[in-house]
C-alpha cells in the first residue's frame, strides 16, 4: 500500500533497522511501584531506571509535589520572560545557587532542551566545538545545528584533546558520568586546558549530581572540585532528583546572555511550578540524606561482587551505571529476552546509541533494590550465559 511518506523512504529506513535487531519501540508501564514494573500484565523488577536514589516514589517528595499544585495549579501559562516564572522557580534556583555556590541559574523542562541552549548560544560558524567522543545525542546534534566546526576527541583522553585544541576558539564538552558507561571525566585535566587554552568549559553531568560527591553535588565536588571552577555546568532533575527538567549553572554574564539570546529558553512554556516546587524539595532531600548515596554505593558493590563471580565483560564503573557489554544487537536482545523470563526488565542499547558491535545491558542499580532483586538479576545473567 502506498504511503503518504513513500517519498522519504521511511518505510525502507524502518525495515533496515529491524533487518539489523534495532527497531526499537515503547514499553508501556502500567504500574509502577518503586523498583516494581508491569508490562503487557506481567511483573518485572526495573533496572533501567535513572532514578537512582529512588526519589521519583519519596512520600516526603510526592506530598511536595501535590503541595505544589494546590499552590500554583498545573501549567505555567507562559515562557519565563513573559509570566512563566514564578516564585516557585526562584526558589528552586536559589536553594541551588547556595548548594552548588555558583553566581546563577536558569532553568529548563529537560536536560535535552538545556543542552541545546547552552551549545546553540555559544556557538556558530566561528567556533569550535571540541566534545568527547561519547557525549550524548543532544550535545552531538545541538553542535551540529549550531554550524561550529566539530571535532571530537578520544574518550576520557586529555592528550587528545590537548592535541586539537586552539586558543580561544570555542567550547569543550564532556560528561561527568557518562550516560551509557558510568565512567567519569578526568574533570581537573580538562579544566586546565581549557583554562590554559582560552577555551569555555561546559559541563553535562546528568547522571552525576544528586549521586556524587558531598551533599550530592555531583562530579564536580567529587573529584575535589568547586563549581565555580567550570564555566558552564548542567544537571538534570528527572534522574537522581526524581522529578523532571533541568538547569544551567554559570556566571550572572553568562546566564544573562542565555536569558536574552537562548531561544530554547525565550520561546517555550516553562517548567511547571508545581514540578519546581517538589524540585526544590528534592535538592534538599538530596543535600540532607547521606545515606541514600550510602544505600547506593552498598548496593552497587554488591552487585559488582555478584557478577564478579561470572566471567562477563563489565566496565570499570563504580556508579549506579553497570553497563555489560554483549557485543552484537541480536545477541544484547536475546538476553534482555532471556533476563525477562526472571523477571528483570533490562533494555538492551544498540546502534546508533552505542557504537556499532558495543551492544550492551545498561544495568543500573539504585538505592531501593532489594539485595534480593540483584541476587535474581545475577541468576538472570548467570543463565544468559549458557545462552552462548
Ligand atoms: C548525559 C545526558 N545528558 C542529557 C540528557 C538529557 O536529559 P533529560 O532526560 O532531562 O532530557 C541525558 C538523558 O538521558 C543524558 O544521559
Amino acid at each position: 500500500m502506498n504511503s503518504r511518506f513513500d517519498f522519504l523512504k521511511i518505510n525502507e529506513q524502518l525495515d533496515e533497522r529491524r533487518a539489523e535487531n534495532v527497531f526499537r519501540s515503547c514499553a508501556c508501564i502500567e504500574e509502577r511501584h518503586g523498583t516494581e514494573i508491569r508490562i503487557d500484565g506481567r511483573d518485572y523488577i526495573n533496572f533501567c531506571s535513572n532514578d537512582y536514589l529512588g526519589l521519583s516514589s519519596d512520600p516526603d517528595l510526592m506530598k511536595a509535589w501535590k503541595e505544589g499544585i494546590d499552590i500554583w495549579g498545573c501549567g505555567s501559562g507562559a515562557s519565563p520572560l513573559v509570566t512563566g516564572l514564578t516564585r516557585a522557580h526562584r526558589e528552586l534556583q536559589d536553594e541551588i545557587k547556595d548548594w552548588l555556590g555558583v553566581e546563577e541559574v536558569i532553568l529548563f523542562n529537560s536536560g535535552f532542551a538545556a543542552n541545546q541552549a547552552v551549545v546553540k548560544a555559544l556557538n556558530g560558524r566561528n567556533t569550535v566545538i571540541y566534545a568527547d567522543r561519547l557525549a550524548h545525542a543532544s550535545l552531538q546534534e545541538a553542535s551540529v545545528l549550531s554550524g561550529a566546526r566539530y571535532v571530537r576527541f578520544l574518550h576520557n583522553d586529555p592528550v587528545s584533546l590537548q592535541g586539537k585544541l586552539a586558543p580561544r576558539t570555542g567550547m569543550i564538552i564532556t560528561e561527568g558520568v557518562f550516560s551509557m558507561d558510568g565512567d567519569e571525566a578526568p574533570l581537573a585535566e580538562i579544566r586546565k586546558l581549557a583554562e590554559g587554552s582560552g577555551n569555555i568549559f561546559f559541563l553535562d553531568d546528568a547522571h552525576g549530581f544528586g549521586v556524587h560527591g558531598a551533599e550530592g553535588k555531583g562530579t564536580v565536588s567529587r573529584q575535589g572540585l568547586r563549581h565555580r571552577d567550570i564555566d558552564v555546568v548542567m544537571g538534570t532533575f528527572g534522574k537522581a532528583l526524581g522529578t523532571s527538567g533541568a538547569f544551567v549553572a554559570g556566571s550572572r554574564e553568562f546566564i544573562d546572555y542565555m536569558i536574552n539570546f537562548s531561544r530554547e529558553y525565550i520561546y517555550s512554556t516553562h517548567m511547571a511550578p508545581n514540578v519546581a516546587h517538589a524540585t526544590r524539595k528534592a535538592v534538599r532531600i538530596v543535600r540532607e540524606r547521606d545515606e541514600l548515596r550510602e544505600e547506593l554505593r552498598a548496593k552497587v558493590d554488591y552487585f559488582r561482587s555478584r557478577i564478579a563471580q561470572l566471567s562477563l565483560t563489565v566496565s570499570q564503573s563504580t556508579t549506579s551505571i553497570q553497563p555489560i557489554i554483549i557485543g552484537s544487537s541480536e545477541k544484547a536482545l536475546q538476553w534482555s529476552g532471556k533476563l525477562k523470563s526472571f523477571g528483570c526488565y533490562v533494555s538492551a542499547i544498540r546502534h546508533p546509541t552505542v557504537p556499532k558491535n558495543t551492544a550492551r545491558l545498561r544495568v543500573t542499580v539504585t538505592a531501593n533494590h532489594s539485595y534480593e532483586q540483584i541476587d535474581k538479576l545475577t541468576e538472570g545473567l548467570s543463565s544468559c550465559q549458557q545462552l552462548q
